[in-house]
């Protein structure tokens, strides 16, 4: 199969954060997005699967959108609705998509893309990854055709939500492991990476000058949830997304991490091993001026 573009699958909670690394990515020509599956997280399925159809509509495109799990696979469900509000937009209501909707769950919808497209698709998960473990459990030759998936989530001695982890691998603990564990590499973008990509006061006034479909929506979402500190959100979302393009922005390393699942105060911890095969390239640096210079193209591309 002979692509132009690099064909990308997106697995999505779909909040704010995520949102906006949407928004970017489809503006990066080189990326062709062929599907998205939507899992709980940030908020519940509902609200993900329904965020997942209409932003993508509201801003001109239409996309498959495959209902994945609406809780992780062994803990209960936490959302993070303080952050993202009721809807996970931050309360920002778009308009429904008139998108058919198919009955196709994610994991089988992904496992056949995965089969279509081969290690040509990139499959990049920025929420828990539920959908993602569920689709290794159900089809065990998922890691023949699957064998890279671009995740944020995790930090390395550092967390968002206890002093050890990071809110994806905190709402889903074993299902991070299940991924660690499969023989898939985990291209890794973790808080430590993802801190480095803040938006300035000047960064958000150019956007909010652009007054486009996108970035109007952008705008009133931050506005909706900020809280004094713009420099205090971050593009976590995007950087898989972003790498994709331009791995010359970021720094990396090659490791072996392993999710801690039992330990009830280090739970969702993502820890860097001295030993152990490797399974991860960890992105611990980014050129973040060069990077937000991306993104703000993207958006004013709208
Ligand atoms: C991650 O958790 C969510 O709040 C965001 O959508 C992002 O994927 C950051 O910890
Ligand atoms: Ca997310």
């Amino acid at each position: 199969m002979v692509l132009k573009k690099k064909p990308v699958w997106i697995d999505t909670d779909i909040g704010i954060d995520d949102a906006i690394a949407i928004l970017a990515a489809m503006k990066l020509e080189e990326l062709d997005i062929i599907g998205f599956s939507a899992v709980a997280g940030n908020t519940v399925l509902e609200n993900t699967y329904r965020n997942a159809r209409n932003v993508p509509y509201l801003c001109g495109k239409e996309y498959e959108v495959y209902k994945g799990a609406d809780k992780p696979l062994v803990l209960d469900l936490r959302t993070s609705a303080k952050v993202h509000g009721n809807n996970g937009l931050g309360g920002v209501i778009v308009e429904d998509s008139p998108l058919t909707h198919t009955d196709k769950l994610a994991w089988d919808a992904l496992y056949e893309a995965c089969k279509e497209y081969g290690d040509k698709l990139k499959v990049v998960a920025i929420g828990p990854l539920t959908n993602i473990a569920i689709t290794i459990e159900k089809h065990p030759d998922f890691i023949n055709f699957c064998k890279e998936v671009y995740v944020m989530g995790g930090g390395i001695e550092k967390g968002n939500i206890s002093p050890f982890a990071e809110f994806n691998f905190f709402c889903d603990p074993h299902a991070a492991k299940v991924v660690f564990d499969s023989g898939i590499k985990v291209h890794l973008f973790p808080l430590n990476v993802t801190h480095q990509v803040y938006i300035t006061e000047e960064e958000f006034e150019k956007i909010e000058k652009m007054g486009n479909m996108a970035t109007d929506l952008i705008v009133k979402m931050l506005k909706a949830v900020y809280t004094g500190r713009l420099n205090a959100f971050h593009q976590h979302d995007s950087c898989p997304l972003i790498y994709l393009v331009h791995p010359e922005y970021f720094d990396n390393k090659e490791c072996h991490i392993e999710m801690e699942v039992d330990d009830k105060e280090r739970i969702g911890e993502s820890r860097l091993c001295e030993e152990g095969s490797i399974n991860t390239v960890l992105h611990m640096n980014v050129d973040r001026d060069r990077f937000m210079e991306t993104v703000i193209d993207c958006y004013s591309k709208y």
